[in-house]
C-alpha cells in the first residue's frame, strides 16, 4: 500500500518510537515559531538549558498578539524578544509584520517539514504541505535545543473534496461543515489530509482557513498536498527553490475517509460559545449584530478582504454597528493599499487596526456588554473577545461583510450578486518586503539580552512526591477552555512573562476565589469534565495552577496540548476510569494517593476521597518518557537530569 502525506513527513523526520498509530513517536523538528505571549516564557526556558545557539533550521519569534502600549510591560517584553532572538540564532518579525502563522507560511515555511509553533493555530502551515503542530512554549524551547518532539502517531483521515463551491461560499464554510461533523473533539490524535478533485480549486490562503481550523477539532494537524497551486505561491513569494512537489501516493492508505461535496455546502455560522455549534447563516437572520471583525490567522487574506470589499463597496456600515478589519500580515496589507481595497473598506465605515491577532483574543476590540460580535476568527468560546458578556458569533468574511451592512446575520447570496465574486483572486504581483524581519547576529556571545521588571525568572515543580495528600480546589464541567483558565485579554497578556502576577487571574472569570483558596491550601487537585483544557495551546493554564500548588487534574478526558502542558510542568494528569465517579467528589474532598510513582507505572491509580470515605480508579495515558517527566518534577529538571 501507498503512503499518505503524513507518513512520508513523518517517516523524513523519524528519530525514534513506534509509526503504529496512538503510540508515541519522537520526530526531528526543522522550524519552530513562538509569539510573543508563548515565546517570552518559551525563551526563559530555552535559556535556562544553556544553549549557545538555536539548532533548528530555522526559528522565527513574532510579535504579533499584544501591541498595546499602555505602560512598560509589552514595550519591555518586545526588547527581552529582540534581543534573546539576536543572541541566540533565532529571526524576530516585528509588530506590524503579521500574524505568525500567516508571515511563516508566506516567508519561511516549505513543503515536506516539520514545524513545531508555540500556537495551536500552527496548522495553519499544512496549507503549504508542511507538517505544522501546536505545542506549548516549553515543547519549543525543547526543540530549538534540538531535542525530537515526542507525539502520538497520528491516525490519518482523507478528506476527499468532490467538485466546486458555489459563489457566496468560501472555505470558512468548509471548516465549518467539518467542525459540524467531527465536533471540537473529533479530530483529536488525529491529522486531516485533503485531497480529490475539489483540492485544485482552492487557493493557497483559503487552504490556510481550512487548515487553520483543523486546531478547533482538535486534530493533530491538517495536510494539503504540495501541487501547482502551492508552487504559483512560492513563485509569487519568490521563494520558488523553496518549493517541491509532495502529496500522498496514489493509492495511500488512510484510517477513515470522509467526502464532502463543495456544491453542496451552505453559508454557515457558529454559535456562541463553540465554534462546532454550527447552523446555516439563513437561520440567524433575525440575530442582530453590534460588531463585525474580518481578521486573524483564519481569515485576513487579500481575497478576503477584496471579497468584503466588492460587497460593502458604495455602501456603508449600519449605523450599530462597529466595522473592524485587521489584515493578516503587512504584505497583504501593502498589496490591499495599493489596490484600492482598504480605501474600499474605509469608506464603507471600516476601522482598520494594525496586522496582528488583537481583536481576535480580546486585545482591544471588545464588544459592547451582552453585544453580539460576528467574526472571521476561529472561536467564540465565553471571554474569548474580551469579557464574558457578549456573545460571538464565526462567519466567512462574505457573510461578516454583508452582515455589517444590514446590522444582521446575513447570507451574503440575500444581500448581494454573489456571482461578481467569483473572479476575485489573489494578484501574481506580490510586495515581497522582509525588512521587519530581523536576522540574528553571527555570534550572539556578546550580545546582551536585556530584562524590564515584568520579566521574572520560570517557576520550577518540585519532584513528585511519595503520597500526594490534597484537598480538591475545585470541580469544573465539561469543555474548560484555556481561556477559561487563563484568558487572553490585554491585561493578562501583559504579564505573560511574570508568573507570579499573571496567576492571580488563574479561573478568575469563572470562579474568583480560586487563587486565594489554592494559596489557602498549599496544594491541591482540579477535577475537570470532558476536553478539559481545550483551545489554545496557552502554556500559562499548566503554569498558573503549577504556580499555585495543583499537583494533578482528575478529568473526564483531557486535550492534547494541555495534556502535554501539564506534563512539562509536573503536573499529573489522570482520567477517571469510570465516568460517574465524577459526581461523587465536591470541591474541598480531601484525596490521597498512595504510593503515585509506583501507581502510575502501572496506568491505573487508585484514588482515595477521604472525606467520603470511598476510592475509584484512574487511568494514566502516558508514555514511560512523560511518567519520568511527571516524577522528576517537569521537564526543565528532567531535561537537567538527564544532562548531568
Ligand atoms: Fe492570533 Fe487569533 Fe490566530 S490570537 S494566532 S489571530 S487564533
Amino acid at each position: 500500500m501507498g503512503k499518505n502525506m503524513t507518513r512520508k513527513i513523518i517517516e523524513d523526520h523519524y528519530v525514534s518510537g513506534s509509526l503504529v498509530a496512538g503510540e508515541e513517536v519522537a520526530i526531528k523538528i526543522d522550524h519552530t515559531l513562538t509569539h510573543d505571549v508563548t515565546g517570552t516564557p518559551a525563551y526563559l526556558s530555552f535559556e535556562t538549558l544553556g544553549i549557545p545557539k538555536v539548532k533548528t533550521e530555522r526559528s522565527v519569534s513574532y510579535i504579533d498578539h499584544n501591541m498595546l502600549y499602555a505602560d512598560n510591560k509589552n514595550p519591555d517584553d518586545h526588547i527581552y524578544l529582540q534581543t534573546v532572538a539576536k543572541k541566540y540564532g533565532i529571526y524576530l518579525s516585528k509588530a506590524g509584520n503579521g500574524i505568525c502563522h500567516t508571515v511563516h507560511f508566506e516567508r519561511f515555511s516549505r513543503p515536506g517539514i516539520t514545524l513545531l509553533g508555540s500556537d495551536s493555530h500552527t496548522p495553519t502551515g499544512g496549507a503549504v504541505g508542511a507538517l505544522a503542530i501546536g505545542a506549548g512554549g516549553l515543547d519549543v524551547a525543547l526543540a530549538m535545543a534540538g531535542e525530537p518532539t515526542y507525539l502520538k502517531m497520528p491516525f490519518v483521515v482523507n478528506v476527499n473534496l468532490h467538485g466546486k463551491l458555489r459563489p457566496g461560499v468560501s472555505a470558512k464554510d468548509v471548516i465549518l461543515e467539518m467542525l459540524r461533523r467531527e465536533t471540537v473533539k473529533g479530530g483529536i490524535g488525529k491529522v486531516y489530509e485533503y485531497t480529490g478533485e475539489g483540492v485544485a480549486s482552492i487557493s493557497v490562503r483559503d487552504r490556510s482557513t481550512i487548515t487553520n481550523m483543523g486546531a478547533e477539532m482538535g486534530a493533530t494537524t491538517s495536510l494539503f498536498p504540495s501541487d501547482e497551486i502551492v508552487h504559483e505561491f512560492f513563485i509569487n513569494e519568490q521563494r520558488e527553490q523553496d518549493w517541491i512537489k509532495l502529496g500522498p501516493d496514489e493509492d495511500a492508505e488512510y484510517d477513515e475517509v470522509i467526502d464532502i461535496d463543495l456544491d453542496k455546502i451552505e453559508p454557515l455560522v457558529a454559535m456562541p460559545d463553540m465554534p462546532d455549534n454550527v447552523t446555516e447563516a439563513r437561520n440567524l437572520k433575525n440575530i442582530k449584530i453590534n460588531q463585525v471583525f474580518i481578521g486573524s490567522c483564519t481569515n485576513a487574506s487579500y481575497t478576503d478582504f477584496a471579497k468584503a470589499a466588492v460587497i460593502v463597496d458604495g455602501k456603508v456600515a449600519h449605523s450599530e454597528v462597529s466595522f473592524v478589519v485587521a489584515p493578516g500580515s503587512r504584505q497583504m496589507y501593502l498589496m490591499l493599499l495599493r489596490d484600492g481595497i482598504i480605501g474600499k473598506l474605509v469608506a464603507a465605515g471600516a476601522r482598520i487596526i494594525e496586522c496582528g491577532c488583537g481583536a481576535c483574543c480580546g486585545i482591544g476590540q471588545a464588544p459592547s456588554t451582552d453585544g453580539v460580535s460576528l467574526r472571521t476568527s476561529n472561536r467564540n468560546f465565553k471571554g474569548r473577545g474580551g469579557h464574558l458578556n457578549a456573545k460571538l458569533y464565526l462567519s466567512s468574511p462574505e457573510v461578516a461583510a454583508a452582515s455589517a451592512i444590514t446590522g444582521y446575520i446575513t447570507d451574503p447570496r440575500d444581500f448581494y450578486d454573489v456571482e461578481m465574486l467569483e473572479n476575485i483572486i489573489e494578484p501574481d504581483d506580490f510586495i515581497v518586503d522582509d525588512r521587519l524581519i530581523i536576522p540574528p547576529a553571527e555570534d550572539g556571545a556578546d550580545v546582551e539580552v536585556v530584562r524590564g521588571p515584568n520579566i521574572r525568572p520560570m517557576p520550577i515543580n518540585d519532584p513528585l512526591p511519595e503520597t500526594l495528600n490534597a484537598k480538591v480546589s475545585a470541580v469544573r464541567g465539561d469543555n474548560i477552555t484555556t481561556d477559561d483558565i487563563t484568558p487572553a485579554n490585554a491585561q493578562f497578556s501583559a504579564l505573560r512573562s511574570n508568573i507570579p502576577e499573571i496567576s492571580k487571574f488563574c479561573y478568575g472569570r469563572i470562579d474568583p476565589g480560586f487563587h486565594d483558596r489554592c494559596k489557602t491550601l498549599g496544594q491541591s487537585i482540579i477535577v475537570g469534565g470532558e476536553n478539559y483544557g481545550q483551545g489554545s495551546s496557552r502554556e500559562h493554564a499548566a503554569l498558573a495552577p503549577m504556580y499555585l500548588g495543583v499537583k494533578a487534574i482528575i478529568a473526564k478526558s483531557m486535550a492534547r496540548i494541555h495534556k502535554n502542558n501539564l506534563v512539562n510542568y509536573g503536573v499529573l494528569p489522570l482520567l477517571f476510569e469510570n465516568q460517574e465517579d465524577y459526581d461523587s467528589i465536591e470541591m474541598m474532598d480531601e484525596l490521597e494517593v498512595e504510593n503515585i510513582a509506583e501507581q502510575i507505572q502501572t496506568r491505573k491509580v487508585t484514588v482515595k476521597n477521604i472525606t467520603k470515605n470511598t476510592s475509584f480508579k484512574t487511568k494514566v495515558d502516558l508514555t514511560d518518557r512523560e511518567i519520568s517527566i511527571i516524577i522528576a518534577g517537569g521537564q526543565l529538571r528532567y531535561v537537567a537530569n538527564k544532562n548531568k
